[in-house]
């Protein structure tokens, strides 16, 4: 029985969705991928690009994957909520990569509101129901990432991967 295979994959802006998605790699010692978008996103220019880009739901232009996310039984995506969405070059990734997705779990973190909006725009958007999905306010994430819903996040997928051996995770 094979252990099985996680990737994480994440865009973050400014450091706080990096943060969680290295926590979740150590706890899950998976590999991780952080998407590089090709779009100048600093400043209050860069800012109000990430709103309009959230308001017409477009995907970013983003450096291609380095790695293949059907080698894995469990990808994770990870995104910063913006404008009550998830961020552009998270939508690109999993438009692209849709169809290569085993299982699927999703976190995101963000200042207040439209989390939740985020997390249903990713399931349609990966066309996969998730295992497991959380969401941590940046300010929790500030106080360190052992938040509830990061622990109760880890848990599920522990469970997951404890019980589902690599024959069952390839059905
Ligand atoms: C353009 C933009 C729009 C945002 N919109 C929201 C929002 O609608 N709701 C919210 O709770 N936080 C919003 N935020 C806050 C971010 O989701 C939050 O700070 C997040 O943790 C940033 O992650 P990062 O540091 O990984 O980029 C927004 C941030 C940016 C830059």
């Amino acid at each position: 029985m094979s252990k099985p295979r996680v990737l994480i994959v994440f865009f973050s802006r400014t450091g706080t969705t990096r943060v969680l998605a290295t926590a979740l790699a150590g706890v899950l010692s998976a590999d991780v991928e952080e998407i590089c978008d090709l779009s100048e996103r600093r400043g209050a220019l860069g800012y109000l690009r990430c709103v309009i880009d959230s308001w017409r739901k477009r995907r970013a232009e983003i450096v291609p994957a380095g790695l293949d996310p059907s080698q894995y039984d469990l990808v994770l995506v990870g995104t910063p909520v913006w404008a009550g969405a998830v961020s552009a070059p998270v939508r690109a990734y999993l438009l692209q990569h849709r169809s290569r997705f085993r299982h699927v779990g999703f976190f995101c973190t963000f200042g207040g509101l439209g989390a939740e909006a985020a997390l249903e725009e990713m399931h349609s958007l990966a066309g996969k129901a998730p295992v497991a999905q959380c969401k941590v306010r940046a300010a929790e994430m500030q106080r360190g990432v052992a938040t509830a819903s990061f622990e109760l996040f880890v848990g599920v997928l522990e469970r997951h991967l404890a019980h589902y051996t690599a024959l069952e995770w390839a059905c």
